[in-house]
């Protein structure tokens, strides 16, 4: 118990060392937060091969098989440790006291990672406290690092990438939809090289981030350089048609803003019709967007994130502890950005798409949908 507490000043201490450096940073951006909402979605190894629904409503089996190959293991160990590599030289040092203090019993990293970020906690009321402030924060900067530095090393999180590899081509133009700190275009990447990545992100800070890890890959791995850009998705407009597309935890923050939950829909329902629209027919979309969920859901996923961050050896420390509480508060309470499947069921179908599958993916709190642009429209 002693060392809990011990723990948990430090984590005071370190929400106020956050917020300096937050305030230091600089680069004062107004945003959202709703639409920075933490943790997204991913699988567990019991959920491979769960029941999918099928278009016309029928239940299919997800015919899915998520093992890589040794080699391409191998090559995706080449990106984890790209990742390890960038948030140690990053300027916020990411130094995981788990790591520092190998005596801490994963039940504890569990409480600490859970319980923490969902109670009263001193930590979390400190944090309460700076909310104002750190809205003015340049959140996404330091909120792309969290991602590097605990969800890259969740099992869960890794696992949507390996479905996409299965369910996307292995060749030709790969259309990454909001590539975030790029750990969706790395994996595509590293798992086949023969995909040309083109990105698109709206968030300034995501491209270098994004950049340098496609650079180190392709120095590395030989993987052909990603084209990222930096736009709106609502404004990109590629210069060819897309062989396949990966869209992870983008969706359900398009409209954020939007208090009309029907000119939200419309909004969305835009960016697909846009998405169907630049892509070749009969190519795959890979669709991953967290669903509606409770405090249950959301707590089950950061014990079972935490649980395999500390498997994986995660960076993450006592700030981005801070941050992820923080996000996680805001998460809870923008519940409603998320969807209900039906409601993104109905959304894709109007779009044009076709439902191949959809398999529960980020331990159960995401759904990814394998959607297909059908062959013989023109
Ligand atoms: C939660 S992150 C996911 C990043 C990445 N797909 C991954 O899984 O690691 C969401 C990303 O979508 C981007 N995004 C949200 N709305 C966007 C829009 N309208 N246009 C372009 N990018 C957008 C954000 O800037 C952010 O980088």
């Amino acid at each position: 118990m002693d060392k809990l507490i011990l723990l948990d000043n430090n984590l005071k201490m370190n929400a106020r060392l956050l917020f300096v450096v937050l305030m230091i940073a600089g680069g004062f951006k107004s945003m959202d937060v709703h639409a920075v909402e933490s943790a997204p979605n991913c699988s567990r190894a019991e959920n491979r091969g769960i029941s999918s629904t099928s278009n016309d409503g029928s239940h299919i089996r997800c015919e899915v098989d998520l093992k890589l190959t040794p080699e391409e293991r191998q090559r995706y160990e080449v990106l984890v440790n790209i990742i390890r590599e960038m948030n140690k030289t990053s300027p916020i040092q990411w130094k995981s006291i788990f790591l520092r203090q190998r005596g801490v019993e994963l039940s504890r990293a569990k409480f600490i990672l859970t319980e923490l970020f969902l109670e009263n906690s001193p930590l979390n009321l400190e944090i309460a406290r700076k909310q104002r402030e750190i809205l003015q924060v340049n959140l996404w900067n330091i909120y792309l690092h969290l991602y590097d530095s605990f969800l890259m090393f969740s099992d869960g999180y890794r696992e949507i990438f390996a479905l996409a590899h299965n369910v996307l081509p292995k060749r030709g133009v790969i259309g990454v939809l909001g590539y975030g700190s790029g750990n969706d275009a790395a994996s595509l990447a590293a798992l086949a090289p023969g995909r040309q990545i083109v990105g698109v992100d709206s968030a300034k800070d995501a491209y270098p981030i994004a950049e340098e890890k496609m650079h180190l890959l392709s120095e590395r791995l030989k993987v052909p350089p990603a084209q990222l850009i930096i736009s709106d998705l609502a404004d990109y407009e590629p210069d060819q048609l897309l062989d396949g597309a990966i869209m992870n935890n983008v969706l359900y923050s398009i409209g954020a803003k939007e208090p009309d939950l029907a000119k939200r829909r419309a909004l969305r329902l835009e960016l697909l019709k846009k998405i169907y629209k630049y892509m070749k027919p009969g190519s795959t979309f890979a669709l991953n967007d967290p669903n509606l969920m409770g405090r249950e859901k959301l707590h089950d996923f950061l014990e079972r994130s935490a649980e395999s961050g500390v498997k994986n050896r995660m960076v993450i420390t006592e700030e981005g502890f801070a941050l992820n509480c923080y996000v996680n508060i805001q998460f809870l309470a923008s519940g409603n950005l998320m969807m209900e499947k039906s409601e993104r069921e109905s959304l894709v179908k109007e779009a044009g798409f076709i439902i191949e599958q959809q398999i529960e993916t980020y331990y159960g709190t995401s759904t990814m949908m394998v959607l297909k642009k059908p062959a013989s429209h023109s």
